[in-house]
């Protein structure tokens, strides 16, 4: 091994981790528990759980002591709702989309160590006693307020489930919280007649009593905690908090008046359940308390939560952060014992070919869907997500840059390189790992720019920048892949067959490398790989070194290593299944514009005289043409029964082809005052259904009805 790599690689492994392993002797990562109202989608696995499950796995492969929780989040009234129209219980739905979830996680390679739930009894003692503590440590204040009230179904309602008149706009079924017309924010005080969404009923006020955690109180340690000491924190997470920290922080409600959730464990507070964020950041520690308590080798769960080693990581979305790093936290402090998390990398949203992305608008691409409809292609939507992560903005998702990331950097960079390795070792060498000679300087030249590979993913990876880490990973197969077509071996080994063998062992090994590279990033495809080259890891710490600290080396496939047949480690994603996602999208926004589409108010009466005025008829038309320079004309002669032809201009060339409008009949305006278009007479006009979307149809008879028959 040349002496510059050795010593860098030594640099690296004192450089790195400085922060972690001098104050941190364990990491406990959390992901944003789901909401089980539906099933996961690429907004949810860019901005949560592929990146958290890249760290776990890459802590796990340094033989770094972690624990990656997760879990479904069952309660809210989001799911109520969903039960209602569905006309099922709220426990089905919950059981429906937590098994959904947790085995759509399971088969995309999410590596949690427990995926539990919020209805488990577990978390429901331990939530309740979590309120219960805080409660007779004096740490709530109790406030009556009066809130809107169904007194036919005798039920609170939370502001989403209000509707009423639009104090702006005047639209008729604007939502407590907002106008989906004119966009205002309001509160349900605002609206003209509230009444229950599902019900219709009307509402009254009535007063009712909640307990609240004073954040008010917290403001001050908070500023300290997060604008002082967690600089470090993500630009994005660390303005968000201190934008609501400038506001000032005022008192929140924990509790609701809902039939839902876990009941408020004090007397007088019947019907009334924890506020679901209240219950659910709880729901971490329940999780991580039900997976000690079954493997008692991880120690008991306290130390994952109250031991000041244990370092807490919080993966979530923008939406999520006020409540990961200024409710939770309180919480946390204000019951005691507890640590706080470190760090709170949280990303930006994930749109969808330029739309947003939306669970009750069916708009997404659903994990569930994507592994049944590409299967066993994890890798390549772990690979999109991560190189296209929202990580500083909001990022968009298009099936087209999907296919040529695969194609032209996963199948044409990664893949290729590796197959062309252990394609000629088979036929050269008969698949045996060749011995390496003596190195020359363009071999040490592009050892030189990998050497450092590991230290450098360690620091981005240490520092959540996953998608540069990713980036330089695949960077090791571009070196890779223009080290074999600058070196020629296919050339070479007519003339110097020596020289070959060392640019195979050193192509093997860069292969290596790339197998260990990725391990975080496309778990799957980094398995087959290591098959492929008979690496097996020894990951545990103990066992010899673990297959992280052989990054960088060159010597990890041993000269004389008899290797399987290979196979291809990527194929290509094909035009028609990019076509067919893209088409199902399409046919989603569509079936939402219709739903969404209101027919216009009725226009003011007519007599039978003024109708009778218009001279409506059927015309076959005997020949339909595009109009020369015009994009939006065709041009029909219509036998109108008249014995002689008449022509008509219609601006519907963007909706048919012309051919397909011989021989239909047709409905046109026989007395229409004649108009010149285009250096023709138009003479009368052809009858068109205008769809919600501006589409037009070109209204046609049934029955074989001769042209001039007269409409009325
Ligand atoms: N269910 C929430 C969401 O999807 C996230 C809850 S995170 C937890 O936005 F901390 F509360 F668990
Ligand atoms: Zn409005």
């Amino acid at each position: 091994m040349p002496a510059k790599w050795e010593k860098n690689r030594n640099f690296a492994r004192n450089y790195t981790l400085y922060h972690m392993e001098k104050h941190f002797k364990r990491t406990t990562i959390t992901s944003a528990l789901p909401y089980a109202n539906g099933p996961v989608h690429i907004g949810h696995l860019a901005g949560v759980y592929v990146p958290a499950d890249i760290y776990a796995r890459y802590l796990r492969l340094k033989g770094r002591e972690c624990l990656f929780i997760g879990g479904s989040d069952e309660h809210g009234v989001p799911v109520t709702i969903r039960a209602r129209k569905e006309g099922i219980t709220v426990q089905e739905v919950v059981d429906r989309y937590h098994n959904l979830i947790k085995d759509s996680f399971e088969r995309f390679g999410i590596s949690f160590d427990v995926y539990s739930r919020t209805t488990s009894k577990t978390h429901h003692k331990l939530a309740s006693d979590f309120f219960r503590k805080l409660y007779d440590d004096g740490k709530f204040i109790e406030q009556v307020s009066e809130q809107f009230y169904d007194e036919q179904t005798g039920h609170f309602l939370t502001d989403r489930n209000i509707r009423g008149e639009c104090p702006r706009c005047h639209a008729p079924e604007a939502y407590g919280d907002q106008c989906e017309k004119c966009g205002a924010t309001l509160s349900p005080e605002e609206l003209i007649n509230p009444y229950n969404a599902e019900t219709g009923n009307p509402l009254v006020k009535k007063p009712t009593k909640h307990w609240y955690l004073p954040l008010d109180k917290d403001q001050q340690w908070l500023e300290k905690w997060i604008l002082e000491d967690h600089k470090e924190w993500r630009s994005n997470v660390y303005g968000q908090c201190k934008s609501w920290l400038d506001g000032g922080l005022r008192p929140r409600a924990v509790t609701r008046d809902l039939d839902w959730g876990i009941p408020v464990p004090i007397e007088g507070a019947e019907g009334k359940v924890l506020y679901v964020w209240f219950d659910a950041p709880i729901g971490y520690i329940s999780n991580t308390k039900e997976l000690c308590d079954a493997h008692p080798e991880l120690g008991p769960w306290e130390k994952w939560w109250k031991d000041p080693e244990t370092r807490l990581v919080h993966f979530i979305g923008k939406d999520n952060i006020v409540f990961h790093c200024i409710v939770f936290p309180a919480m946390l402090k204000a019951h005691g014992d507890y640590i706080l998390p470190d760090n709170v990398p949280s990303n930006e949203f994930l749109n969808l070919e330029g739309n947003k992305i939306s669970t009750s608008k069916n708009y997404a691409v659903w994990l569930n869907e994507y592994l049944d409809e590409l299967p066993g292609r994890q890798d390549e939507l772990r690979y999109v997500l991560t190189a296209n992560a929202p990580e500083t903005k909001d990022n968009d998702f298009t099936w087209d840059d999907f296919q040529a990331r695969c194609n032209n950097e996963l199948v044409a960079v990664y893949g290729n390189f590796v197959n062309r390795a252990l394609q000629l070792t088979q036929k050269y060498y008969e698949g045996k790992v060749p011995e390496c000679g003596e190195l020359n300087d363009y071999d040490k030249e592009t050892l030189a720019e990998f050497c450092d590979v590991k230290s450098r993913l360690e620091q981005l990876l240490e520092g959540f920048k996953f998608r540069e880490a990713q980036k330089e990973a695949m960077n090791l197969a571009r070196i890779g892949n223009k080290y074999i077509a600058d070196c020629e071996p296919w050339k070479v080994v007519k003339t110097d067959p020596e020289r070959v063998k060392t640019i195979i062992y050193l192509s093997l090994q860069i292969t290596a490398n790339l197998a260990i590279a990725f391990e975080p990033f496309l778990p799957f495809s980094s398995k087959r790989l290591r098959e492929m080259i008979c690496l097996t890891p020894t990951l545990s710490k103990g066992e010899g070194e673990s297959l992280w600290e052989l990054l960088g080396r060159t010597d990890i496939l041993p000269a004389g290593k008899q290797l399987p047949k290979p196979e291809l480690l990527f194929t290509k994603i094909e035009d028609e299944v990019v076509a067919q996602q893209k088409k199902k999208l399409e046919d989603t926004l569509k079936a939402n514009e219709a739903a969404a589409y209101k027919a216009a108010p009725v226009k003011p009466t007519v007599s039978f005289e003024d109708f009778e005025k218009l001279d409506i008829r059927v015309g076959l038309v005997k020949s339909c043409e595009k109009v020369k320079k015009s994009k939006k004309l065709l041009k029909f002669i219509l036998d109108d029964g008249s014995g002689q032809d008449r022509t008509i201009l219609s601006g519907i060339a963007q909706w048919y082809e012309p051919e397909r409008l011989v021989g239909k009949h047709v409905l046109f305006i026989a007395n229409f005052a004649p108009r010149q278009m285009m250096g023709e007479e138009s003479q009368g006009m052809i009858l068109s259904a205008v769809n919600y979307n501006g589409d037009l149809s070109v209204t046609t008879v049934l029955d074989d009805v001769k042209g001039g028959s007269q409409v009325g």
